[in-house]
């Protein structure tokens, strides 16, 4: 849905980003001039297959690359205002998770980067976790998740901040059918509570459900863009859809047609609608629930927490977005060996030193588990000592 005021959340005008090689010569134009508008209120699609650009412009967005040309304003400011990273949202590609943290220290750990009180991260933590059909796992350490249960906490930590802008990069990648429409339906909500949302994403149909507009890339350039009813809209072709139709009905209809300007009775195409594959798959599984067939591993969400359908924070949100956005990065991003960086502005770098504070390395979920449960018990109960240590001096600052 398009906000009635046109307010722009992000402007890009001429946008490129160009890796280089070892050498110094250009590898990749990953994103090659593209100029775009958000606005707020919408959800705005990037669609194109791998490597056609999306999550470079994701990452630029957000500061965590620096375009080689062309200018991008996120709230009206350079992607490196730390200030504005408050207001953000972000959904990494891939989930990059504290393996040893349970899934409700996990929410709380990026909760406290932003500077909640504890009762509000406790009570956003519950609601959160129930919302995205993760309340009985949440003393289990996110290290033991599968991919989708994974991808579940990591649109939860995304909005522990309720925030204005929600970049999501490949957010239904793992999910089963029932996890992809439940994060359709929360981009939904949070578009019609005037929340902005980037979705980037090669799944075709989860576009087409929840953007109001698109790009398509491709080779890091815009090829196709716009609203995406106007875009899909075959103007020249008009569809009735009837009850069902007897044989007799159906050719006296063509002989109508073809008296009424329609040139050949090929023309005219009758047949009966195929049921959308995701609604008969979602009755499949709800008959199965109502049954009360055992499942492991996540459950269907829950309710969206009432402080995302309300809104209660004001621009007085504490200013932490930075340090969020700097846990949340890659170990190889913090400091592209390849990338070609304007030489003038070292504030901009990330600061390494505030990633090491906040766990050494981001670990992948897919980890080997330890060799036995006494071992895991041990690491895990030092790892949440470290983690909370590292919190708490973390909290200690500005
Ligand atoms: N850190 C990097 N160093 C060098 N090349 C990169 C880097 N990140 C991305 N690229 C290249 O940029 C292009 C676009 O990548 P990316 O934005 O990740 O695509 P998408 O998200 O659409 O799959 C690809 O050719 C990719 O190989
Ligand atoms: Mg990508």
């Amino acid at each position: 849905m398009v906000s009635a005021i046109d307010n722009i959340v992000v402007e890009a005008v001429g946008l490129t980003k160009i890796f280089k090689d070892f050498w110094g010569r250009p590898k990749a134009r990953a994103v090659n001039n593209i100029d775009f508008n958000i606005r707020q209120g919408q959800v705005f699609g990037l669609l194109g297959p791998n490597g056609s650009g999306k999550s470079t412009t994701v990452k630029m967005i957000l500061g965590l690359l620096y375009p080689n040309r062309g200018m991008l304003k996120v709230f009206g400011e350079e992607p490196r205002d730390v200030d504005m990273k408050s207001r953000i949202g972000y959904l990494p590609e891939e989930t990059y998770l504290y393996k040893y943290l349970t899934a409700m220290e996990t929410l709380d750990f990026f909760g406290a980067l932003f500077g909640l009180s504890a009762d509000k991260r406790r009570e956003r933590s519950m609601q959160l976790l129930d919302m995205v059909g993760l309340s009985h796992a949440v003393n289990r350490p996110v290290g033991e998740f599968s991919k989708g249960m994974a991808r579940r906490i990591g649109l939860a930590q995304a909005l522990i901040n309720d925030p204005d802008l929600v970049i999501l990069d490949e957010p239904t990648s793992g999910l089963d059918p029932i996890g992809c429409r439940e994060v359709k339906d929360v981009i939904r909500l949070l578009a019609s509570r005037g929340k902005t949302v980037i979705l980037s994403s090669h799944l075709l149909a989860d576009v087409q459900d929840v953007c109001d507009e698109v790009v398509i890339l491709y080779g890091g350039k815009i090829r196709a863009s716009g609203e995406l009813q106007e875009i899909l809209k075959e103007e020249d072709k008009t569809r009735i859809i009837a009850p069902r139709l007897n044989d007799s009905v159906v050719s006296e209809l063509k002989d109508w047609l073809l008296e009424h300007g329609v040139k050949t009775v090929e023309q005219v195409k009758v047949d009966h609608p195929n049921r959308d594959l995701e609604e008969f798959f979602l009755d499949v599984v709800r008959q199965a629930q109502a049954q009360s067939v055992d499942t492991a591993g996540a459950q269907s969400g829950g309710e969206v927490p009432a402080y995302l359908v309300a809104g209660e924070d004001g621009p007085a949100q504490a200013k932490r977005g930075k340090a969020v956005l700097d846990a949340l990065r890659r170990p190889e991003e913090v400091k592209p060996i390849q990338e070609e960086e304007p030489a003038a502005e070292p504030e901009a770098q990330v600061d390494l030193s505030k990633l090491e504070k906040l766990g050494a390395e981001p670990l992948k979920v897919e980890e080997e588990p330890a060799s036995s449960e006494e071992e895991a018990a041990d690491a895990a109960a030092k790892a949440r000592e470290e983690a909370n240590l590292r919190l708490s001096k973390l909290k200690g600052e500005d």
